[in-house]
């Protein structure tokens, strides 16, 4: 199904060609865009600006007879010129409403399928096995799913992959604290606590003592030069850290098609550097083996170090060339914090100038504030995630007993564990990516603001209007009439509606959920209006039915958008 700006914006580009017949106009941004004030109309049109210097007329000519011809009997039931040459458009109620019932019918919910045939691979999450979690990594874990569920619901194949930290230096450190500080008893208990212990205790005497330093980093070598029992020793953290993230990903409701770490590519290095080396893209300096880009006006990339040893970007290039042969995607998507930028774009020009062809994007994001006691510094931003998720899940409890005090608790425990986890996710997601973002429990639990918390009780209201109607009407399907929008109310809501798949493409092709969260917020604000001055089980039959139906699909969509965003919408709050 065509979205409304699809449909919009094709009316327009035809009316320009018909009022302009053999001029070229291709490239031109000729698009309807959502108004930005209601007083102009729904929609606007600034192409007669762009025209003006290919046509050589004034854009309010241009745009007069352009409006003279946009099909009267289309969605647009007005086109009036406003400024210098706006294109104002303002849609016919009832064409709107068969737009939505049409979108109601669907059962993609009128998303379109610009992704069909395509295969996306994105890679998100990648914490550092066995030290605790960066609070960078939460935010790529919850942006990275959001966007895997806004690309699949576009049609795209999307293959995603954790790329842990899995192979670096944190294991000499883990060998020599398991080898000194071990204590036994606390591994057997609390593995994943006691392995953050000897790592802490190992890194800090590391920066305290350059012979404990270098006897850390012998014994990494050894691990990666396969020596059996520090190989042994690997296998044992990894076991207990993959069983850790696993709990972790389950609680958040994340989950992946591929955990592919560092170590996978491993046995891949060696020919990738002889790879490089055929193709004349790096040299030695210093003794270490680089890749000079110059010409990209970027620094040098390292990819052998002097030691022999092998790094971050020598492995992401082994992993570019792995996944493009093995699955052929269209593009590789990374999602990561803002201080890997340079990383990526080094990486990247080395890949392209290697011959790789499938379009690499690094979707970057900036780190994330929280409330005291939640970060631990000491240990360089880790985050104490589990206790973040407790307390959310704690104080979404105290609002579920308040709204609902009736409902049975182990149910209150369930919806509380939705409510609280959606409030972190959604704090996080709401907000452009690539600003620096505070949390606060305030902000993230409002029920009166743009939080999670809000458009989950936004979506158990309108569900409760359904029920109530099928228990008052038996036997009265509101699918059966017609949409009627004829409040301006209902007419708003409609609106917000019928944008629905056009805010879900923007977020995929921006890579930014947030502008799904913003359309969601704002359609919760246009039902709360129309809910609040509208009403509908006490309106006439026909009417009530109508506007039953159009609450129908704001609580379809709501309950789409939302699970986009990898957040519940439980039935009741
Ligand atoms: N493990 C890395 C880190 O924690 C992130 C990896 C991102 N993905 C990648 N292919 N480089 O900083």
């Amino acid at each position: 199904m065509q979205t409304l700006k699809e449909i919009l914006s094709a009316h327009l580009r035809a009316a320009f060609q018909a009022a302009f017949p053999g001029a070229d106009l291709s490239g031109l941004p000729l698009d309807a865009l959502p108004a930005g004030d209601e007083a102009f109309g729904d929609y606007q049109c600034n192409g007669a600006m762009a025209a003006a210097k290919v046509l050589r007329l004034p854009p309010r000519k241009i745009a007069e007879q352009v409006a003279a011809r946009i099909p009267a009997d289309g969605l647009s039931a007005r086109a009036e010129i406003a400024g210098p040459g706006f294109i104002n458009l303002t849609l016919s109620e009832s064409a709107l409403a068969r737009h939505l019932e049409a979108m109601q019918a669907d059962p993609l919910l009128g998303i379109p399928q610009p992704g069909a045939g395509q295969t996306l691979i994105l890679d998100y999450s990648s914490p550092n096995v066995a030290k605790p979690m960066h609070v960078a990594h939460i935010r790529s874990t919850v942006i990275g799913d959001a966007l895997k569920r806004i690309h699949r619901a576009l049609g795209c194949t999307v293959i995603s992959d954790n790329h842990l930290g899995d192979w670096g230096t944190q294991f000499g450190k883990l060998i020599m604290g398991y080898r000194h500080f071990l204590d036994p008893a606390q591994f057997a208990a609390a593995p994943v606590h006691e392995l953050e212990r000897i790592y802490v205790l190992s890194s800090q005497k590391a920066e305290a003592d350059p012979a404990w330093e270098d006897q850390c980093r012998a014994e990494l070598v050894k691990l990666q030069a396969g020596d059996s029992e520090n190989r042994a020793l690997w296998r044992k953290f990894m076991e207990v850290s993959l069983a850790d993230l696993a709990r972790i990903y389950g609680r958040l409701g994340v989950s992946f098609e591929l955990t592919r770490g560092e170590s996978y590519y491993h046995d891949a290095l060696p020919a990738l550097i002889e790879k490089l080396q055929a193709l004349g893209l790096v040299r030695e300096s210093e003794g270490a083996l680089v890749a000079f880009l110059d010409d990209e006006k970027l620094p040098p990339c390292i990819v052998r170090k002097s030691d022999g040893g092998y790094n971050y970007a020598t492995t992401d290039l082994a992993t570019v060339f792995s996944r493009v042969e093995e699955f052929r995607p269209d593009a590789i998507i990374y999602v990561t914090d803002e201080r890997q930028q340079l990383h990526f774009r080094q990486f990247f020009a080395v890949a392209q100038k290697a011959g790789v062809r499938t379009p690499l994007r690094h979707v970057w994001f900036g780190l994330m504030r929280l409330p005291d006691g939640l970060l631990s510094t000491r240990m360089g931003n880790a985050i104490k995630l589990d206790l973040l998720l407790d307390e959310a899940e704690k104080r979404a409890l105290e609002i579920v007993k308040t709204a609902s005090p009736d409902m049975p608790a182990s149910q209150q425990q369930a919806v509380a564990r939705a409510v609280g986890i959606g409030a972190v996710k959604y704090a996080d997601l709401s907000q452009n990516p690539q600003s620096a973002v505070t949390f606060t429990w305030e902000k993230a639990l409002a029920m009166d603001g743009n939080s999670a918390p809000y458009l989950q009780y936004a979506h158990a209201r309108i569900a409760s209007v359904i029920d109530k109607h099928a228990e008052r009407f038996p036997g009265i399907d509101f699918m059966r009439v017609p949409l009627d929008l004829d409040t301006p109310q209902a007419r708003r809501l409609a609106l917000r509606l019928a944008r629905y798949p056009d805010a879900v493409r923007d977020a995929a092709e921006q890579e930014k959920p947030s502008l799904l969260a913003d359309a969601l917020y704002d359609l919760s604000q246009a039902y709360s209006s129309f809910y609040q001055n509208v009403p509908f089980l006490k309106a006439d039959a026909g009417l009530r039915e109508s506007r039953v139906r159009l609450c129908d699909l704001a609580a379809k969509v709501l309950r789409h958008g939302l699970d986009l965003l990898g957040i519940e919408t439980p039935e009741r709050i």
